[in-house]
């Protein structure tokens, strides 16, 4: 499996992982217990995915089975907005390595840029974006704060590696000024119709590793009514022509697109059949004019912006 060097601990991470957002609960212990099966070394989580306990029993299934060891695995998880606080940080990491029923994560992120209000996890867990009034409670803790505690987690061994998402070449900055741990992985949205040229430039400079999510663009967001109409990318020409002609399939190419450039992606599929498929993407490239055509089909399309919950959080505007 190709992979890319993270900076202060050397760990490699591999640049193909499994996405575990929209994973079904139900069969998600199977599903990821099936992709170690096919391969898959990296499966990336979240508190808010509310499967964290299901991809656990996954994990911990195949290592009975043999199958692999721990340390053969990259675990990523997230921390999400409602714990930004320093007194919240440690807490939530411990309560979601419980639920994974692992000792550490291989990288945990700090999800989004936004912190909310406190929601005690017996009450409701994973909180979401809203207060039990169905409205968005900003709270005052700054980003410096919760990488200050991210960090500690490090100290504490409760994170190998640790690094950011959503967030923009500004606010990067700043926390670079105070980081003792500068973050290693920035998780963002990428693909074709957002290519994000210059902040994976911004993030090759500083050497922080770039994970694209949501590679094949609307398709993903299709399940949840918030593909904006936007044309597939499996089915543009562009992206078939490119499949003929190097005899794979139109997501193998997509995902290809990323890797080749050494970003990291982390396909979702709840089909075991695309998941397979999706591993198969890593063994073939793509000459520079097949990868420069697919670039060129930027549109500044962004699918996940916070900016539908709550204007206040518009924070790519
Ligand atoms: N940090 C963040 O804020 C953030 C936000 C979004 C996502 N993520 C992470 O990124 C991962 C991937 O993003 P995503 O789930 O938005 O979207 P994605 O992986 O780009 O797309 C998933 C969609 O594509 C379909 N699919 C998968 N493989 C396919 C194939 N080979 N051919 C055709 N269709 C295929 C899936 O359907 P089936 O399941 O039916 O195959 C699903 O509808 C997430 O699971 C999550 O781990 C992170």
């Amino acid at each position: 499996m190709s992979t890319v060097v993270l900076k202060r601990t050397n760990q490699k991470m591999p640049l193909l992982g499994f996405g575990l957002w929209k994973v079904t609960k139900s069969s998600c212990a199977d599903t990821v217990y099936n992709a170690i099966k096919a391969g898959y070394r990296l499966f990336d989580g979240a508190g808010d995915y509310g499967n964290e306990k299901e991809s656990g029993e996954g994990v911990r299934r195949a290592i009975a089975d043999g199958l692999v060891k721990r340390e053969d695995l990259f675990i990523t998880s997230k921390l999400w907005n409602t714990f930004h606080a320093k007194e919240h940080v440690h807490a939530l990491a411990k309560k979601q390595l419980q639920l994974w029923g692992i000792d550490y994560f291989d990288l945990f992120l700090v999800h989004f840029p936004i912190a909310l209000e406190y929601v005690d996890p017996n009450h409701r867990y994973p909180p979401e974006w809203w207060g039990d009034d169905g409205k968005v409670h900003l709270a005052n803790t700054t980003v410096q704060e919760t990488w200050t505690a991210m960090e500690e987690l490090v100290d504490a061994g409760l994170a190998k590696n640790i690094g950011i998402s959503n967030f923009q070449s500004s606010l990067i900055l700043d926390l670079l000024r105070y980081a003792r741990y500068e973050p290693q992985v920035l998780q963002i949205e990428l693909h074709p119709y957002l290519n994000q040229q210059p902040l994976v430039d911004f993030c090759k400079a500083w050497g922080i590793a770039v994970t694209a999510y949501s590679s094949f663009g609307p398709q993903g967001y299709v399940e949840l009514g918030m593909d904006k109409s936007a044309a597939s990318l499996l089915t543009l020409d562009a992206v078939k022509s490119i499949a003929a002609a190097t005899k794979k399939t139109p997501a193998q190419v997509l995902l290809r697109w990323a890797t080749q450039r050494g970003i990291a992606v982390i396909p979702k599929s709840n089909s075991h059949d695309r998941l397979v498929e999706n591993l198969g993407s890593i063994e073939f490239d793509l000459s520079d004019q097949q990868l420069k055509s697919i670039s060129d089909l930027n549109l500044d399309l962004r699918l996940n912006d916070p900016i539908l919950i709550d204007p206040r959080i518009s924070i790519f505007a």
